[in-house]
């Protein structure tokens, strides 16, 4: 069954490059980034997995521990390790699971049959502290993801789970928000002291709270 968001994030325990782990233990009480890819040795994936590596220290700062997975074997993973680092300059530095009994690809319904009926699509799921689910991406096996993007939506999200606010389109870390329409006026006095400008009554727009 797909994984909806607020769901909780199934647990698993799982063989990966740097040895099995269970899912919750590994994770504790950090954010997590799981996302599959297609297939090891593929030219997307390989892109896919340095700028990943490249952006461990972003993920670090944000807590968010980030993981992999594909259907492939664990030696596998381990040979394409050296062609990773050698087209991207960025070496392997976050687990990769290796799924080949699709397991886990089940489920979290990565395996789309209508696209392809043995390998994972490029499936993202971002969980919380309280191990529910905040965010899913889909994309095909064709279209390398924006991992930029990924951060600024995990930005978003533990800026939203701390205050009452909102970010409009294409909003980066450090830019105004919108107060929530859940809170009145005189609640917002108290809770947004640098005050808001109305560009109508239902969008409130105040700098980030926590800057
Ligand atoms: C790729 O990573 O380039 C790729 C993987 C599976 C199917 C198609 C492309």
């Amino acid at each position: 069954m797909a994984i909806r968001l607020g769901d909780e994030a199934p647990d698993f325990t799982a063989d990966t490059t740097e040895g099995t782990l269970n899912f919750r233990e590994w994770k504790g009480d950090s954010w997590a980034v799981l996302f599959s890819h297609p297939k090891d040795f593929t030219p997307v994936c390989t892109t896919e997995l340095g700028a990943v590596a490249a952006l461990k220290p972003e993920f670090d700062k944000r807590n968010t521990k980030v993981i992999g997975l594909s259907v492939d074997p664990l030696d596998s993973h381990e040979s394409w390790k050296g062609d990773i680092a050698d087209v991207t300059g960025n070496e392997l530095n976050f687990p990769l699971i290796a799924d080949t009994d699709r397991k886990i690809a089940d489920l979290y319904d990565m395996i789309h049959p209508n696209a392809n009926d043995t390998l994972t699509v490029r499936s993202v799921f971002v969980i919380g502290p309280d191990d529910k689910v905040k965010l899913t991406l889909t994309y095909p096996a064709s279209t390398g993801r924006n991992f930029d993007e990924l951060l600024r939506v995990i930005d978003s999200l533990q800026l939203t789970a701390k205050h009452q606010v909102a970010t409009p389109a294409d909003w980066k870390d450090g830019e105004d928000v919108i107060i929530v329409p859940a809170v009145s006026d005189e609640d917002a006095k108290a809770k947004f002291p640098k005050g808001w400008e109305a560009k109508k009554p239902y969008l409130r727009v105040t700098p980030q709270p926590n800057r």
